[in-house]
C-alpha cells in the first residue's frame, strides 16, 4: 500500500464523520506491519469532551484487533494546510511508535513526518 493509497482510505472513512457540532469531518487510516489497513473517523458526543478523535479511533480499532505494530497513519481533514494531528492523538500516537505521520487535506496536499518531528521530547515509557 503506498503513502497516497493510505490518504484515501483516510478520505473514505472521514465520510463517516459524526461531526454534528464542530461540523469538522476527521478521517484517518493505519497500515500494520502485516498489511492490514484500518479507518477510523471522528466521532462527536453532545459532553464535547467525550468526543473521539478519527486517529485515536483508527488506531483503537487495529489494537482491538490485536494489530499493534502500525507502520503509517494518514489523517486528512479539509483544512488549508495539512491536517495536524491534536496533542492528545500525538501521545496516543506515540504510545504505538507509529513512525510515518501522512498529514493531508482535500486538495492534494501532503506532509509527512516522523513520530520525532511530530512529539519532540515526548513522554514514553522509557521516561517511567
Ligand atoms: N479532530 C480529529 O479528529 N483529529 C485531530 O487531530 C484534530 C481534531 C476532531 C475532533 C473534533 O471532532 C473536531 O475534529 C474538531 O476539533
Amino acid at each position: 500500500m503506498t503513502d497516497e493509497e493510505l490518504v484515501q482510505k483516510a478520505i473514505e472513512y472521514r465520510k463517516n464523520s459524526y461531526s454534528p457540532y464542530s461540523h469538522f469531518a476527521v478521517g484517518a487510516a493505519v497500515l500494520t506491519k502485516s498489511g492490514k489497513v484500518f479507518g477510523g473517523c471522528n466521532i462527536e458526543n453532545a459532553s464535547y469532551p467525550v468526543g473521539i478523535c478519527a486517529e485515536r479511533t483508527a488506531i483503537s480499532k487495529a489494537v482491538s484487533e490485536g494489530e499493534r505494530d502500525i507502520v503509517a497513519l494518514a489523517v486528512v481533514g479539509d483544512t488549508p494546510g495539512p491536517c495536524s494531528p491534536c496533542g492528545m492523538c500525538r501521545q496516543f500516537i506515540s504510545e504505538f511508535k507509529i513512525p510515518k505521520i501522512i498529514m493531508a487535506n482535500l486538495k492534494g496536499v501532503r506532509k509527512t513526518v516522523t513520530l520525532e518531528e511530530l512529539l519532540p521530547f515526548g513522554f514514553t515509557d522509557s521516561d517511567m
